[in-house]
């Protein structure tokens, strides 16, 4: 097969060898995959990849068609067409993955943008509805909200009736991704207001103000953070919540260090937590994908929920891919085409 190979802390495009099935895996003919931070770090040898997984083909997210079946598999037929997580090796042709983990999709489902949903939309899941409870009509502050994560936990908040705010710090995204969610077909009202943040109203109640982060503290106290930054946000984080306030501490494109006054943490009864999807176990990233897949995924098939495409690049041009993800200034995700 073909794959996106790591040498000399650089990404290449050529030959290897098919992976190797075990008896509780499936083999995948990978259609589409996303790109993700993770990706771009593994190359430079700042992310390895944990034990038992190949070393050299990043990729943590996949769709594609079901080739091969391990002998202790059950529930999959060869041609059916799947999506899931993985801890590396999805940016290929063929991919092993444990079968356990993966989501069996209708043939309906968008090809592409099923090849961009389970590490944005896993993850802000995981974050916002099992480890911060979000409940209907609580405040949630969505930072670096126009990435995948950030537009996957708008759209989530969104749909679970929140108001959210969604804060973006480049003013050529904020513009695409207020076009996108004024352009929902849920969207009941929109307008801006005079601090010219723009306000959608959604007809379920949901409310979504799009801001810079310097607009982040000026609408409301927040029940939840998706902070995909962390460093000084996090301090103000503290200084913005309700009392009971949950922040989810997911990325830390900002800093891994800050200085947070810890009073805060007692005098609004703050829970601070933080966790990462890749390191998981299988029966762990089993056990999640079975919830998304009760919970979002007909939502994602009645596209009440979208994967937000920024570009698809073919497999091929894997450097250009990843040269241009770190460029910065993106609106969603970007995904290899390995057809
Ligand atoms: N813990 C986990 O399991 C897990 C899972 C998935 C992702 N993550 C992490 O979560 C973070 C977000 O992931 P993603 O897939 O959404 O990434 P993404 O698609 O690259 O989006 C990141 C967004 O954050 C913005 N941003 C970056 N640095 C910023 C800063 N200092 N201040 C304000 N905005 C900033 C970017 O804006 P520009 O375009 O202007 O740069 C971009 O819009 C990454 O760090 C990723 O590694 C963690």
């Amino acid at each position: 097969m073909y794959a996106a190979l790591i040498k000399d802390n650089s990404i290449t495009y050529g030959a290897t060898e098919d992976p190797d099935i075990s008896e509780n895996d499936i083999l995948v003919k990978v259609n589409t995959a996303g790109v993700n931070a993770a990706d771009i770090l593994q190359v430079l040898g700042h992310y390895p990849p944990p034990p038992g997984t190949v070393r050299d083909i990043p990729g943590l997210e996949y769709s594609g068609t079901v080739e091969k079946i391990g002998s202790k598999v059950t529930g999959f037929e060869i041609g059916d067409k799947v999506m899931g997580l993985t801890a590396g090796g999805a940016h290929a042709q063929k991919l092993a993955v444990n079968a356990g983990t993966a989501l069996l999709l209708p043939k309906s489902l968008d090809s592409v943008e099923a090849g961009g949903f389970s590490e944005a939309f896993f993850t802000a899941y995981d974050a916002l509805a099992l480890k911060a409870g979000l409940s209907p009509g609580e405040s949630l502050l969505v930072t670096g909200a126009a990435g995948g994560v950030g537009t996957a936990a708008t759209q989530i908040g969104i749909l679970w009736q929140c108001r959210v705010v969604a804060s973006i710090r480049n003013e050529a995204t904020r513009r695409r991704f207020e076009e996108h969610f004024a352009r929902l077909k849920s969207m009941n009202s929109c307008h801006r207001d005079s601090r010219g943040s723009l306000l959608i109203t959604f007809h379920n109640g949901a409310t979504l103000t799009v801001t810079s982060p310097e607009g982040e503290c000026l609408y409301q106290k927040y029940h939840v953070f998706l902070e995909l930054l962390a460093g000084k946000h996090l301090s103000n984080d503290l200084e913005m919540s309700e009392k009971g306030a949950r922040i989810a501490v997911i990325g830390l494109l900002e800093s891994r260090a800050g200085d947070i006054d810890l009073s805060l943490l007692l005098r609004h009864h703050i829970n601070i937590f933080g966790s990462t999807l890749r390191s998981r176990s299988n029966e762990e990233k089993a056990l999640l994908s079975k919830r998304i897949g009760e919970d979002l995924l007909p939502y994602l098939v009645g596209k009440e929920l979208s994967v937000v495409i920024d570009s698809c690049f073919p497999l091929a041009e894997v450097k250009e891919a990843y040269r241009y993800f770190r460029k910065g200034g993106k609106f969603g995700k970007i995904v290899l085409s390995a057809e």
